[in-house]
């Protein structure tokens, strides 16, 4: 089987081409990523001069270069390329934008004129925005993002339902909760903090900490992609949760016991704009194509706060340059409560 990893440089992307080239020992792996800040090859080290690995630097909005790659013959597409952070997408929406959306219509439409046994369309379970109470969603329910971000996700997610619905791409849609283990960008939650703690740096918590994220490991989503690949119908949608939903506070709190830190690490900072309050995805669908996730939360986050205690090498030089650029503004004189 040949295939295509679109951001596989990325957090979720590299732990995707590992969990491939272990899992498939005869596959073949076409990676393209931009190398924006969050593409890391570092991310790809220890696979670097595996021949079943090909990773090419490339955009996919370039069409040129998407469609000669397409038209080589690829057995499965899985587009992972995204900015991905919100409170970028929040600062800068133009290039959330672009890759996104745009990014995505140039995929589709290589799918498209070249041939593809299944398209994987990357979604996210915030394309159904802020679940302030009740039950959690299903695919069917009604999208509602609510930032760039996830208003960007939501436009490509319905792009590649277009193009099975109209022109009969075997376009598949997955829709995960957030992501935690080893390679992510110490820009979100859990990298950043573990991170900062290391550096005996305060953590600034949005709001009251009380926002609340269902927490998946990386690997039980590369599973969850992996059975919809092989079990998932044409055009459907499948959401992908871990069914530990946290108020963020609790995370943090988990991150201060395990490594020992001072209350006073701890400051409450003015909240994100549009904050989402909750999200919460029904995986029952998934479940009934045989996946259930199997990393215990408790577990599963405490490896992964060891992976960063033990791999400095890999984040202290992703904290300096245009890394601290953002981080200047978006957190230093940023209102304290
Ligand atoms: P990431 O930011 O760590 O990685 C994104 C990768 O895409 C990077 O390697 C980057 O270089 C690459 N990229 C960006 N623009 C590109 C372009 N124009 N052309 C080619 N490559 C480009 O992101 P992640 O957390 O690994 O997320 C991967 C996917 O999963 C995204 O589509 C995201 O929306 C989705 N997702 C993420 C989460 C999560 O918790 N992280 C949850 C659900 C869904
Ligand atoms: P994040 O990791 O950015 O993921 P997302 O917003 O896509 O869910 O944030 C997870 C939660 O943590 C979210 O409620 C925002 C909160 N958060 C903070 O409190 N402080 C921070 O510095 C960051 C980055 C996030």
């Amino acid at each position: 089987m040949k295939y295509l990893v679109t951001g596989g440089a990325g957090f979720i992307g590299s732990n995707f081409v590992h969990y491939l080239l272990q899992t498939y020992p005869g596959c073949t792996v076409i990676n393209l990523d931009k190398l924006t800040y969050a593409g890391n090859l570092d991310n790809l080290k220890d696979i670097a001069g595996d021949a079943r690995h090909h990773f090419i630097q490339g955009d996919i909005t370039d069409e040129t270069l998407v469609e000669s790659m397409f038209c080589e013959g690829i057995d499965v597409a899985v587009n992972f390329a995204a900015e991905t952070h919100v409170d970028r997408s929040i600062g800068d929406p133009a290039a959330f934008i672009k890759t996104d959306v745009y990014g995505t219509y140039v995929l589709l439409e290589a799918a498209k004129r070249c041939g593809i046994k299944k398209f994987i369309q990357i979604s996210t379970d915030e394309v159904y925005g802020s679940i302030e109470h009740g039950r959690s969603s299903i695919e069917t329910d009604q999208l509602l993002p609510r930032n760039p971000y996830s208003a960007s996700k939501a436009g490509a997610d319905r792009l590649a339902y277009s193009y099975y619905a109209t022109y009969g791409v075997p376009v598949c849609i997955t829709r995960a909760s957030n992501n935690y283990g080893p390679y992510q960008y110490p820009e979100k939650l859990i990298p950043l903090f573990v991170t900062n703690l290391l550096e005996n740096k305060p953590v600034p918590i949005y709001g009251d900490g009380r926002n609340v994220r269902d927490w998946l490991h990386v690997m039980d989503h590369c599973r969850g992609i992996d059975c919809v690949i092989r079990n998932g119908a044409d055009g459907e949608v499948y959401n992908i949760g871990g069914g530990n939903e946290r108020e963020n506070i609790e995370i943090v709190n988990l991150m201060f016991g395990h490594l020992g830190k001072p209350e006073s690490l701890k400051q409450y900072v003015k909240d994100r704009l549009g904050h989402d309050r909750r999200y919460s995805l029904d995986s029952a669908k998934l479940a009934r194509l045989g996946w259930r996730p199997q990393v215990e939360f408790a577990a599963g986050i405490r490896e992964t706060i060891d992976w960063y205690v033990k791999n400095r090498w890999w984040w202290e030089k992703l904290k300096s340059g245009e890394y601290w650029e953002y981080y200047r503004k978006q957190y230093v004189d940023r209102e304290q409560k």
